[in-house]
């Protein structure tokens, strides 16, 4: 096997001569503007040796990536008790669906889902304030981080409160079945502030890394989360990370993995790595095209698939 160091290198710069980058999302406005041109990777290895490639200093908006972070948190708050309000099922159905709602009494499918995560930013306003639940969210990613740099891009949170009419509807509607315990524009602040985060891949794969350690904060060698709770929010990850392409990216990569609306993806190797991509042109299910392609390739070339035997 090539170093990692040259297979990194080398992934990105064939990102950056592909032909087909997707379409970059334009229903959040700020995001609209993004280059198509950009793609980053940043790889960290267990012990803590980085490999950053093309435009992997770049901030960008980590969206539906920040579910990840969310849910730890809300587990932290609720344990198990979360599950009875939201599913851990895959759902067949885009980000933004309502239809499973009606019929699963207005239950989600998984913390993924937007309905998903509106109930776990709920489930931390059991404790906080809305501004408090927003700072302890950003607190958590920059110790996971350890990058005090990270923020929350305020022009996208206001343009998503603006125009977030679909996150609305699914608000109100959990809420009609008593799934939302507090005003909906509470739980949908906190949810539009997490998904506004702003951070580039290496800072992104850094705030990953106690999902590839087994709960632990590899710098530091303390519990984040317990061994079991790392391997299940991983286990969602694989199974509902990229909605109805999760199947897809199961297929193709074989890593827990979860996609944003601003192109990025977390993808984890157990044990071995951190992953962050990043390319703001997205495929029809709404995950970054080159992320994917780029983790496969990551992974054809490393065999760290999870369902690769260790090399
Ligand atoms: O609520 C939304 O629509 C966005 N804040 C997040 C959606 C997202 O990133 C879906 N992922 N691919």
């Amino acid at each position: 096997m090539a170093s990692l160091r040259t297979i990194v290198s080398d992934i990105a710069a064939e990102m950056a001569d592909a032909p087909d980058r997707g379409v970059v999302a334009d229903y959040i406005a700020p995001l609209a503007g993004i280059d198509p041109g950009k793609f980053g990777i940043a790889v960290i290895e267990a012990d803590g040796t980085q490999h950053l490639a093309g435009d992997a200093e770049e901030s960008f908006s980590i969206q539906s990536v920040s579910k990840v972070f969310g849910l730890t948190l809300a587990l932290g708050e609720a344990g198990d008790a979360l599950w009875r309000r939201v599913g851990r099922e895959p759902s067949g159905t885009a980000f933004n669906s309502i239809v499973q709602l009606e019929t699963e009494h207005g239950i989600p499918r998984n913390p993924f889902l937007n309905a998903g995560a509106i109930v776990v930013c709920d489930i931390l306003l059991g404790r906080l304030q809305p501004s408090e639940a927003i700072a302890e969210i950003v607190r958590f990613v920059r110790a996971q981080a350890g990058d005090e740099a990270i923020f929350v891009d305020e022009r996208v949170a206001t343009a998503e409160e603006q125009t977030g009419f679909r996150n609305k509807a699914l608000a109100n509607y959990m809420r009609a079945f008593g799934n939302l315990h507090h005003p909906v524009e509470l739980a949908l602040g906190v949810y539009f502030h997490q998904c506004a985060l702003a951070m580039n891949c290496r800072q992104l794969a850094s705030a990953g890394r106690y999902l590839m350690a087994g709960g632990r904060h590899p710098a530091t060698g303390l519990s984040v989360v317990s061994a079991r709770r790392a391997r299940r929010i991983n286990a969602l990850m694989m199974t509902c990370g990229h909605y109805d392409g999760s199947g897809e990216f199961a297929y193709r990569v074989g890593l827990p993995g979860k996609s944003g609306v601003g192109g990025g993806i977390l993808a984890i190797a157990p044990g071995r790595a951190s992953i962050a991509v990043w390319s703001p042109g997205l495929n029809a299910r709404g995950n970054s095209q080159l992320g994917a392609l780029a983790l496969e390739r990551l992974v054809q070339r490393t065999g760290w698939s999870v369902f690769d035997p260790p090399r």
